[in-house]
């Protein structure tokens, strides 16, 4: 972990939140390469589970809601942890995560916790000038509720029919206890995930299904198979809307947890906001007008910061390479699949000369119309070319001397380190074949 976090800052992937004024315990700020890595994930995301899809449609809707939505769904009553405090200290603990009669791991002091007591994890607000409890509303502590709520606008607007789904990306909030493990359990985060609406029949097919391309999603973002866990939770510590839940772990370097979520949620959310607000939430089977019913739902949750967590821990590489000088040296390369890579091609002209940079610059501007492009003169190529690997960008082009005359240049394989001649006029072509694969 502290090898990821020395890198993400050092190379402008993850800086801690609000460092100029001595930072924000647990707060991030994603620089940035962490900014288009994130994007990517994103969307990724987007367009295959969304737009290349015919069964799913999106929702962005807002971080606020009206705050009968908490109580319907539960949240208000249930979305808590136990906390406990040391008497001494006054340091405050998820109940689940100390010793009740061990010893504080702050202040040392043994046998000194309070009784557990449940804390509601929603960041509680007000709207407008007045902090009267009238105007009080949360900060959206899961995106799934507002696809509930607007469960019906959609399939009047779209006219699905099940199965079909409705997603949402964006950012929630809760106020963890014990937040840490960097970006791991942080009290603001972002979310994708989707409400797949299934006939009650059929809920058990669609779960399987989505548990497969859940698994492909990870394979696809660069993490083994045997990093991960599925474990079915077992009932009693399943939250309480869902009849089954599969947590996906992954083995973190500090343990293993949860990483994504799968859930069946039945009729738990459509049912509960019915009920409180009054509005018939049925589906009508066009097929078969008589048959009315609300629909279950099957729920992917893919947490965005976890994605990036592992993606980069999966990309993280250190290996022995040859330094040009008959020597070898210790290589550090983030080796992220070709999509997810936030820097795609670096231009890299051998020396400052202008000659060089003639040819080389408007190779970058170029190329930078086509893929996210860097562009470096500065220190030896060789300083360069490891910088690059430790951003993990796929493709790095130099331009030389020989450049001048045989109007080609050298592109380098971030993973096998070889290199190839190829001619300027074909460069953008070769490099966009080469990012496909
Ligand atoms: N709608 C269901 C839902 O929100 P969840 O298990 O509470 O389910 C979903 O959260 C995902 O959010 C988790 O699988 C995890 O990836 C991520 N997550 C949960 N708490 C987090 C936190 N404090 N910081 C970062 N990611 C978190």
């Amino acid at each position: 972990m502290e090898k990821i976090i020395n890198l993400s800052k050092r190379r402008g992937f993850i800086f801690p939140g609000s460092e100029i004024y001595g930072g924000l315990a647990n707060s991030w700020d994603y620089g940035p390469l962490g900014a288009e890595l994130k994007k990517n994930i994103k969307d990724e995301w987007w367009n295959r589970f969304v737009r290349k899809r015919t069964d799913m449609v999106g929702l962005d809707a807002a971080l606020m809601m009206n705050p009968k939505v908490w109580e319907a769904s539960g949240h208000v009553a249930g979305f808590s942890d136990p906390l406990v405090e040391c008497k001494k200290c006054h340091n405050r603990y998820r109940a689940d995560q100390v010793d009740p009669k061990g010893a504080c791991p702050n202040c040392g002091s043994k046998g000194s916790f309070t009784e557990a007591k449940q804390f509601n994890l929603m960041f509680k607000t007000f709207i407008g000038p007045a902090e009267e409890k009238a105007d009080a509303v949360y900060l959206r502590p899961e995106l799934a509720q507002a696809m509930f709520v607007n469960f019906k606008n959609v399939l009047e607007t779209t006219r699905k029919r099940l199965p079909f789904g409705i997603a949402s990306q964006g950012r929630v909030f809760r106020n963890e206890i014990t937040p840490g493990n960097y970006i791991f359990r942080t009290r603001e985060f972002d979310l994708m995930e989707f409400e797949y609406f299934v006939h009650p029949k059929e809920w058990e097919k669609h779960f399987e299904k989505w548990l497969k391309e859940m698994k492909k999603w990870l394979k696809d973002l660069g993490v083994s198979e045997k990093k991960l866990h599925f474990v079915d939770v077992p009932e009693g510590e399943r939250a309480h809307y869902s009849k089954r839940t599969v947590d996906i772990e992954y083995a973190y370097p500090f343990g293993q947890k949860e990483l994504y979520g799968l859930a069946y949620r039945g009729d738990f959310d459509l049912a509960q906001h019915e009920k409180a607000s009054g509005q018939d939430l049925k589906y009508t089977d066009p097929e078969d007008p008589k048959e009315k019913f609300l629909p279950h739902v099957i729920e992917p949750t893919f947490g965005l910061d976890r994605s990036v967590l592992v993606a980069m821990l999966e990309a993280y590489q250190e290996e022995q390479a040859p330094t040009g000088e008959g020597g070898e040296e210790l290589r550090v390369v983030m080796k992220f699949p070709k999509w997810l890579a936030p820097v795609k091609v670096a231009v890299l002209p051998l020396s400052k000369k202008p000659e060089l940079s003639k040819i080389a610059k408007p190779i970058y501007e170029e190329l930078s119309e086509g893929f996210v492009c860097e562009y470096d003169e500065t220190q030896s190529i060789g300083k360069r070319y490891r910088r690059q690997d430790e951003i993990g960008t796929p493709y790095c082009i130099t331009v030389d001397f020989d450049t001048i005359k045989d109007k080609a240049v050298t592109v380098r394989d971030r993973d096998t380190m070889k290199q190839k001649r190829v001619k300027i006029a074909k460069l953008a072509e070769h490099l966009a074949e080469l990012l496909e694969k």
